[in-house]
């Protein structure tokens, strides 16, 4: 005689149970993409052509400011919050220092301008850098070494934030990793009248390899002499992420950025835990340039791997994600 023996409960928790189905799926999901979450990023340029595609982002273009205008509107019949602008600037017009950054009637202001027009429903913001304008690719004004000079340039970054706040920009972005300049930029706006308008910081930005095509889409391609390591972060490091932003927060930052975006999740979610604050994920050039050429091969499923992509980032803590296939990813959302 055997003894009864219950069935063996291997194992109990089966979690398979709430996969098996869309509902079960659709009803247990942790994290939810939707349109709310995109910042359209656009290339602007100065000239008659509508649209010039960027040979290293295939499927992206670079817009003229009539076409930017159309594009916007676009965008906010979409649902998409706000649109990050970055200008392809006419080589004739850069300087060592920069000085079209400055122009009131430069490509910047008019796009600016013109954009708000036609979509006032949705947020406009720009870059607070010079290395569109600069002839030697950096983002402010260098010595003879090459060395960017942190304190003279954060004097033309606060004047360049309130051009382009006058232009009727709503955010501000500096992407250029001086120290200090988020305080001096809104003291500057504050003075100028501007309280209203906001900053995100360009706050861990890293001298990463993964911005390639962006030089190919503002011009400033084969022009960058040596690279941005004495002020971008070391991809190596973390830990001097949470300084960054925690300077930058205390600075009167209102949004921190993390960029790049994919290969530094780990980072989006350190900032995010430690200090809470909108937190926003640059998905840059390159990891567009990787993904929509395997796309166009035909050796990745677009319309997967853009929301998988996506989806990842907020899973990682972001509030939001900057990319250039912002368009494609609200059609695809749906409102
Ligand atoms: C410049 C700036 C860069 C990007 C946004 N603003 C490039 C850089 O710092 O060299 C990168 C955008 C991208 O790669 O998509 N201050």
């Amino acid at each position: 005689m055997t003894a009864y023996l219950p069935p063996a409960r291997f194992p109990a928790t089966r979690l398979r149970r709430n996969r098996a189905t869309d509902w079960q799926r659709r009803l247990t999901r942790e994290t939810t993409l939707s349109v709310n979450d995109l910042i359209l990023a656009m290339v602007v340029h100065d000239g008659a052509e509508p649209e010039i595609p960027v040979a290293s982002m295939p499927g992206s273009l670079r817009y003229n400011v009539a076409r930017a205008a159309e594009v916007a509107a676009e965008a906010q019949s979409l649902g998409i919050p706000m649109i990050a602008v970055f200008p392809n600037i006419n080589p004739a017009l850069k300087t060592a220092d920069g000085a079209e950054a400055l122009n009131p009637a430069g490509l910047v202001p008019a796009a600016v301008a013109a954009m708000k027009a036609a979509a006032p429903g949705i947020g406009i913001m720009t870059d607070v850098a010079l290395d569109p304008f600069t002839d030697h690719g950096h983002d402010g004004l260098i010595d003879d070494d090459g060395m960017m000079l942190n304190d003279e340039t954060i004097a033309l970054l606060c004047q360049q934030a309130v051009l382009e706040a006058r232009a009727g920009a709503d955010v501000v972005a500096p992407s250029d990793m001086t120290d200090g300049r988020i305080g001096l930029i809104r003291a500057a706006l504050d003075e100028a009248g501007f309280a209203d308008v906001s900053i995100m910081s360009y706050a861990a930005k890293y001298a990463s390899a993964f911005y390639g095509p962006y030089r190919d889409a503002i011009g400033s391609k084969g022009a960058l002499k040596g690279d941005k390591k004495t002020y971008q972060m070391d991809p190596a490091n973390s830990d001097e992420a949470l300084r960054e932003v925690a300077m930058d927060l205390a600075e009167g930052a209102d949004m921190v950025m993390v960029k790049p975006g994919m290969p530094y999740l780990d980072i989006i979610r350190r900032v995010k835990d430690a200090f809470g604050a909108p937190t926003y994920a640059f998905q840059v050039s390159g990891e567009y340039a990787m993904m929509e050429a395997a796309i166009a091969n035909g050796w990745l499923d677009g319309a997967r791997v853009r929301m998988e992509a996506l989806t990842c980032f907020k899973r990682a803590g972001a509030d939001g994600i900057i990319t250039y296939r912002a368009l494609e990813a609200a059609r695809q959302l749906g409102r």
